[in-house]
């Protein structure tokens, strides 16, 4: 055992792995500046007042913030979501609407490790500002949507619920409060703690315990206004005119407080119960007033990339990459002359890689058939004295030596007949 290894909830990522993590990234990036979103990036720690809007009662905040005080004695803490951070961003630059951006990177929360569940993990996220049109969560939705689509999964569900609006949420409270109320001896002790605090999160108490209880909760569409309820129906008829399936899930509420109106999950298969949530999101149209800024209303989604590469495993698509380089050079002379051809190579835009420590010829031929490249280059004695390098086809086996001027012009179109 070393002396040292990665906290615990993190995760070295090697290759391929960490190759596919940013492909991931890339498709993300992709299909989202394709839909007029801009990226932000936003610091990785924040004042802890911008997280404490998170919510009170949610986990998040009371047990899985990485806060600190700084040696300046100012409270932060890591951001364990990009969205506060990014409508904190938002009421600094007050930049003009909507206003169409995502980011990506990790966030870290105290939480109980297990495969899919980390400390720190990445999300790619949208966040639109400043519209509170429908057509923008059907937009939001669907972009999530396609982007599981464009990795190749087939598996991914759609929970869709409407929490309505901040003046619909008192009555909706009550009536939670009187149905638990009403069986307190049956619901579990977190739970019995969370109804004081905020009765909607229990219905998001994931213990066995609890289930029948939360099964049976009165529903928030029968008590949402009627504009709330006419914007549901609108998103639910945008996107069935995009031919995204969902489910409507009345008991979905989401881990964090700020949530208005539509909210929204996806779930992954592979993952068990409850990790299956590969992304989610929702609008939260008083977030932005809350940490200060005018009234804006706002929706967005973060979607887990860790969650998202195991539910690609679950599937079996978007696999590591076959990458690696396309040429290997072998140099049985002192290994100067792989560095210039190495160099030469790259600069033309070829991958190229070699060995090192003047291994034998037989070991150098061996890494360049591991490495993945579809041509070896090989330099002996012989070819400094004639100025040439023998250009092997790996795959064929056939060889030429060929001058050094046309060696790049050579392996190039090896290369691309590959
Ligand atoms: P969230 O549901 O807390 O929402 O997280 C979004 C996704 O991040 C989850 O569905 C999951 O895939 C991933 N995730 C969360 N915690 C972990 C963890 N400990 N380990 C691995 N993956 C994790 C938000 O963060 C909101 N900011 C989403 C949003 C954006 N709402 C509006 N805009």
């Amino acid at each position: 055992m070393p002396a040292f290894q990665a906290p615990k909830g993190t995760r070295d990522l090697l290759p391929p792995t960490s190759t596919r993590a940013r492909e991931l990234v890339a498709v993300f990036a992709g299909l989202a500046e394709q839909a007029g979103f801009g990226q932000v990036v936003p610091p990785m720690f924040e004042d802890l007042g911008v997280f404490l809007r998170l919510g009170e009662a949610t986990d998040v905040v009371t047990k899985e913030m990485y806060d600190f005080e700084t040696k300046g004695g100012d409270r932060v803490a890591l951001r364990p979501e990009l969205t506060a951070s990014i409508v904190r961003g938002f009421v600094e630059h007050r930049p003009t609407t909507p206003w169409k951006v995502w980011a990506t990177g990790s966030c870290f929360r105290y939480e109980r490790a297990q495969k899919g569940r980390y400390r720190q993990f990445d999300q790619v996220d949208v966040e639109v500002l400043g519209t509170a049109d429908p057509e923008v969560d059907i937009e939001v939705i669907a972009l999530g949507w396609r982007f599981y689509g464009a990795l190749g999964l087939r598996q991914v569900s759609l929970e869709l619920n409407t929490l309505g609006d901040p003046g619909d949420r008192p009555r909706y409270l009550d009536a939670l409060r009187a149905h638990f109320g009403a069986h307190l001896d049956a619901l579990s002790e977190q739970s019995r703690i969370t109804l004081e605090k905020n009765p909607l999160r229990v219905l998001d108490s994931k213990r066995p315990e609890d289930a029948e209880l939360v099964a049976a909760a009165p529903a928030i569409a029968d008590f949402v206004s009627d504009d709330a309820r006419s914007a549901f129906a609108r998103v639910q008829a945008g996107l069935d005119a995009l031919g995204v399936p969902f489910t409507v899930a009345p008991r979905l509420v989401r881990g964090l407080d700020y949530y208005t109106r539509t909210t929204f999950e996806f779930r992954g298969v592979g993952l068990g119960a409850s990790q299956d949530a590969v992304g989610g999101g929702g609008r939260y149209d008083g977030l932005t007033e809350d940490l200060g800024g005018p009234p804006t209303p706002g929706i967005g989604f973060a979607l887990g990339v860790d969650r998202t590469l195991l539910a690609c495993d679950a599937e079996g698509v978007f696999g590591a990459p076959t990458g690696g380089v396309a040429a290997f050079v072998v140099d049985v002379v002192d290994g100067s002359h792989a560095t210039v051809l190495c160099d030469q190579l790259r600069r033309a835009g070829i991958g190229a890689d070699r060995a090192y420590d003047g291994r034998s010829m037989k070991a150098q031929m061996k890494k360049a058939d591991g490495s993945g490249a579809a041509v070896a280059l090989i330099v002996g004695d012989q070819e400094v004295g004639d100025g040439t390098v023998v250009v092997k086809d790996l795959r064929t086996g056939e060889q030429e030596a060929v001058t050094r001027d046309d060696v790049v012009a050579h392996v190039r179109k090896l290369v691309s007949e590959s």
